[in-house]
């Protein structure tokens, strides 16, 4: 045969296949997400995220120090209050369980990034993400607690504030406060291209924080639209994004490659609690291999253009990095 292209022969041995990859992955490029609980000597499993934990403070290091030795560089916290309330009022508190685990993390393990997650679901008695008027939420001052929030993490010791919301114009609203406070040399990432999504289940059941009536659509972006996503993104970096987060990661990677084709900045991909729950089912199943299946998500997530993947398996996976996903 008078074949011209034969690809197959730069796949014949391990040495060659290696050599001619594109993606190579480091650790550095995962964000562990944690969830941190009030009380003392917890680490309680998450039922639909087995080997995912909830923490109290005092149990945190034993994580961020296994996390840190994997060579994992930083986690993203979110809070799980004792009292929650209409106008979510432990989000800013500035002795609230995010605000007083940033402190004592950033004693004990010092090395990692801290980055948190500025939302008010989790602290709002109705579990939508801001305040509301009649069976909406009411965006404009939503925006001022989201960056009274925002501050509140940074003053505590964030390294870096991600804005989960979805309200127009909160990365302005937040850049705004943490200029006005000193702190313009805190990054922020934007959750700019977050979906209205099935896969955030088992998230909400960890942090209790499912809305108690309705649903998030009048917020967050409908799975149908890809140029919204675009528009989303253009219109955060304006405001002052410095990362631009697409989430969920699996079936958006999409989402993935044309953000990072349109905007300037690093981009993040999210594999949420859904995703993570359905390979855990299955592999308890014994139906997929884990390793190789979870290495492929990572890969594919960079692949499509991720600089930054966030998953609840960053560990195992910067421990398969190291032996060569
Ligand atoms: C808060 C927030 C959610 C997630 C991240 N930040 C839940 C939601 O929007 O309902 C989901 C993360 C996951 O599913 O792993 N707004
Ligand atoms: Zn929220």
């Amino acid at each position: 045969m008078d074949l011209l292209y034969r690809p197959r022969r730069l796949r014949g041995s391990a040495v060659l296949r290696k050599m001619v990859r594109e993606t190579r992955m480091d650790p550095s490029s995962l964000m562990y997400p944690m969830f941190v609980m009030e009380g003392e000597n917890k680490k309680e499993e998450i039922p639909s995220m087995p080997g995912q934990y909830r923490y109290s403070i005092d149990r945190m290091p034993e994580i961020l120090n296994e996390l840190a030795d994997a060579g994992v560089s930083s986690v993203m916290l979110f809070g799980i209050p004792d009292k929650k309330d209409e106008k979510g009022s432990e989000a800013y508190n500035p002795d609230g369980i995010v605000q007083r685990a940033l402190r004592a993390a950033k004693k004990e393990v010092p090395d990692l990034f801290y980055v948190t997650d500025v939302c008010m679901c989790e602290y709002t008695s109705h579990g939508h993400c801001g305040l509301l008027k009649g069976k909406d939420v009411d965006n404009d001052p939503t925006v001022e607690l989201l960056a009274q929030t925002a501050l509140s993490h940074v003053q505590a010791g964030a390294d870096m504030v991600a804005p989960s919301d979805m309200m127009d114009g909160r990365v302005l609203g937040i850049r705004t406060k943490l200029d006005e406070n000193g702190f313009s040399e805190i990054p922020v990432m934007s959750y700019a291209v977050k979906y209205a999504s099935a896969f955030y289940g088992p998230f909400r059941e960890a942090a209790d924080s499912a809305p108690s009536f309705g649903d998030r659509k009048t917020y967050q972006m409908d799975f149908h639209n890809s140029r919204e996503g675009i528009k989303e993104a253009l219109a955060d970096v304006e405001e002052g994004a410095d990362i631009i987060m697409v989430k969920p990661a699996m079936s958006f990677l999409d989402m993935v490659t044309k953000v990072h084709d349109v905007v300037d900045v690093p981009v993040a991909a999210y594999s949420v609690s859904g995703e993570y729950a359905m390979v855990k089912a299955a592999a308890s199943k014994g139906w997929i291999d884990e390793d190789r299946i979870v290495g492929e998500m990572a890969t594919s997530t960079f692949r499509a253009g991720a600089q930054i993947y966030i998953t609840y398996y960053a560990e195992r996976i910067a421990r398969l990095m190291r032996d060569g996903v």
